[in-house]
């Protein structure tokens, strides 16, 4: 596993952490008071399926109940959809979160790699995608949208029709959103056709909260039932719980961290793309993708040196050292960032 994100020990404080893509604005005020209040209910367990976390959750984004389970972050989800569905084979397109790998292959599923190129911005259109489902011995497929690393967002009507292409075909659909936040601000109920789907939601990057461990999942009756049957019980916490409800009403705070984040990517795009040997791509979330086309490990060592950390790459699958993955963060950073890269040049 990459060591990246808050990994930095004891010289936090002084380190500029680029590395870890959560929302800029911080916590909000009364978070902390507010789940001050809640700390007599330590004592007591948890609700076992954190039903009302659910509700909140449910009403808020117009999910259906039955369509809808909780978990300790996006990534309790996946390990546990990975487990219950028990594929021979699945068809992961990368570059793409590492976790995706890791969750099928420790069962033994044989995954099969989609690769995306370079040459073509590592985008995923409808043409590239059933040639990438060829094989009909694949169970499922697993789209990150936006996607990590490369920040790259498939439109709503491109997104459906691969999922209708994958229905047709017996395939499961499976789409991670866990960034879809930053994408759009009403996101979509999500309602595919068939049984065979599933969509992995987390608060972790919008709300600024990886430490609460919160996320939810929607899919069919079907697959959603089946994953209760074998949730670990009590798996989000009362903190988590009763920190929801707050999330959701203070969502324009959220935003407004969002709104800050369009405008520093696309200043900083700007001023990366003025660079000669950076080759930076588009992206509709709060992290963007560079590659480095000379000796990318010394550019890195002197961020280092000057305090700033970045995400190295070399761990996804279809990139290597000479990429390098930047979070969106607040002006005075990303300027201390263009200053750096500035003496560096010189
Ligand atoms: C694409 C993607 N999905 C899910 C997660 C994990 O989300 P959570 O914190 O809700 O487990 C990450 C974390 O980096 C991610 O990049």
């Amino acid at each position: 596993m990459n060591k990246h994100g808050c990994y930095m020990g004891d010289n936090i404080k002084e380190i500029i952490d680029f590395s870890y893509n959560i929302n800029i604005c911080g916590i909000k005020d009364g978070l902390d008071k507010y789940l001050l209040s809640k700390i007599s209910s330590i004592t007591r367990y948890p609700e076992i399926d954190g039903l009302s976390a659910k509700n909140a959750i449910c009403d808020f984004y117009g999910i259906d109940k039955k369509n809808c389970i909780m978990g300790n972050g996006a990534v309790e989800l996946l390990y546990l959809f990975a487990r219950v569905v028990n594929f021979k084979k699945v068809l992961i397109i990368n570059p793409t979160f590492t976790e995706y790998e890791r969750a099928f292959k420790i069962l033994g599923t044989e995954i099969i790699w989609g690769n995306l190129k370079y040459e073509d911005n590592f985008e995923l259109n409808i043409c590239k995608f059933k040639e990438l489902i060829y094989s009909d011995e694949i169970e499922g497929v697993i789209i990150c949208n936006p996607n990590n690393p490369t920040g790259k967002y498939i439109d709503e009507e491109n997104l459906v029709k691969m999922q209708t292409i994958a229905n047709n075909k017996g395939m499961y659909f499976i789409l991670d959103e866990s960034f879809i936040e930053f994408a759009m601000d009403e996101v979509p109920k999500r309602k595919f056709e068939g049984e065979k789907w599933f969509v992995l939601r987390s608060l972790t990057k919008y709300y600024a909260v990886p430490g609460l461990r919160v996320g939810y999942a929607i899919g069919s009756e079907t697959i959603i039932k089946k994953l209760l049957k074998h949730k670990e019980p009590w798996s989000l916490n009362t903190f988590a719980i009763e920190a929801i409800p707050f999330l959701l009403e203070n969502r324009e705070f959220y935003k407004k961290g969002n709104n800050q984040i369009i405008k520093n990517r696309e200043y900083l795009l700007s001023k990366l793309r003025k660079l000669t040997n950076w080759h930076c791509f588009d992206s509709e979330t709060n992290f963007i993708l560079c590659k480095i086309n000379e000796n990318a490990d010394k550019v890195i060592e002197y961020l280092f040196k000057n305090k700033i950390v970045v995400r190295t790459c070399d761990d996804f699958k279809g990139l290597d050292q000479s990429f390098i993955r930047l979070a969106i963060k607040d002006l005075d950073s990303i300027n201390i960032l263009l200053e750096v890269l500035k003496n560096y040049y010189i």
